[in-house]
Parts: structure tokens; C-alpha cells; sequence
């Protein structure tokens, strides 16, 4: 019974970034299409993490929490001045507050990694704390930088 509700849930999980890769990726090209892909990676993993916590399932946690904190810590580089035009989403404020973006980044990346931390110890609670705080890392840069 809860395997099965696990299987569907994956199974909605995967058709819904189907959904979502299409409509968001119009016409974006280089470098706007390369961090769209990233943030939509990111979107998979905090799902995978998601289940992976219902079922207590660390390693998956750690791998898909590291590969998040592999993105933050690149995430800068992809957002090159002049890439903000549509079909991007990104806000003008990036570069003109480059500092404060990087700084987001930044503050995402540490809750991967204590994310990460908490999966290896195995501690359920924590785990699932670090997992909201890294939730939070991503809400609060969309608010700041994201139209
Ligand atoms: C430091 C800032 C920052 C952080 C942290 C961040 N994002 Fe984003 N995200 C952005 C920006 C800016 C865009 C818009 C990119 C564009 O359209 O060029 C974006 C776009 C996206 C998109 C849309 C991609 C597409 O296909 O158009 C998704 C999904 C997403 N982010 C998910 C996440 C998730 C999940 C996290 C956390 C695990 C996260 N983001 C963390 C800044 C951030």
C-alpha cells in the first residue's frame, strides 16, 4: 500500500515537470536555457528529497541534496549581465544588486550542505528541518529575484 502510493506520486511528480520543462523552456536558448534546466533539476531533486523522507531513505537524500548544493554554488556564474531579456524570468534587481544575489546563492548553498550533514547523521527531525530551511533558501531568491 505505501509503495504503491510512493510509485504514483513519483509517477505525478514526473508528469508534472514534463509539463512544466515545456511551457517555462520557450525559446530559450544558451546560457537562459542551461540555468532553466538547473532550477528545473533542483525542482526534481527537492521532490525526490521529499519522498525520500517518508520513507527514511538518507542516501537519497545526500545525493540529491548534493547535487543542489553543486548547482548554488555555480548558480552566479550562469547569470551573466544581459541574460534578464524574455523569455527569462530573471529580474533586472539581479544585476543591480549583483552582491545580494550572490549572497542568496550563498545562504542556499549552506542549507544544502547542512541538508546533507543531517541526512549522513540519519536524524529524522533534523532532516526534515534542513529540508524546509533549503525550501526557504529557494522562495526567498524567487521573491527577491524572480518576476
Ligand atoms: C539565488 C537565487 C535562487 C535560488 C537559491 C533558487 N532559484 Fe530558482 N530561479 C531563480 C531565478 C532568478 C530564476 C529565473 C531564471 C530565468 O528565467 O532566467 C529561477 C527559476 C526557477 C525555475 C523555473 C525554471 C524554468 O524552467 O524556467 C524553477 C523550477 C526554480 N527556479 C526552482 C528552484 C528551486 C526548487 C530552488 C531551490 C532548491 C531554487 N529554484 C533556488 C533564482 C533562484
Amino acid at each position: 500500500m505505501i509503495r504503491s502510493v510512493i510509485i504514483l506520486s513519483l509517477f505525478i511528480f514526473a508528469g508534472s515537470s514534463l509539463i512544466v520543462t515545456v511551457d517555462a523552456h520557450d525559446g530559450a536558448t544558451g546560457i537562459v536555457k542551461q540555468r532553466m534546466d538547473r532550477f528545473s533539476e533542483s525542482k526534481q531533486q527537492l521532490k525526490q528529497i521529499q519522498a525520500a523522507l517518508g520513507a527514511q531513505d538518507f542516501k537519497t537524500i545526500a545525493t540529491a541534496a548534493t547535487s543542489i548544493r553543486d548547482w548554488a554554488r555555480v548558480m552566479p556564474d550562469y547569470f551573466p549581465e544581459g541574460s534578464g531579456e524574455a523569455p527569462s524570468k530573471a529580474s533586472p534587481r539581479i544585476w543591480e544588486s549583483f552582491d545580494s544575489f550572490v549572497n542568496e546563492a550563498k545562504a542556499h548553498e549552506i542549507a544544502a550542505d547542512a541538508l546533507i550533514l543531517a541526512a549522513q547523521s540519519e536524524q529524522q527531525d533534523e532532516t526534515i528541518n534542513a529540508f524546509k530551511q533549503l525550501a526557504q533558501t529557494c522562495s526567498s531568491c524567487h521573491k527577491a529575484f524572480r518576476q
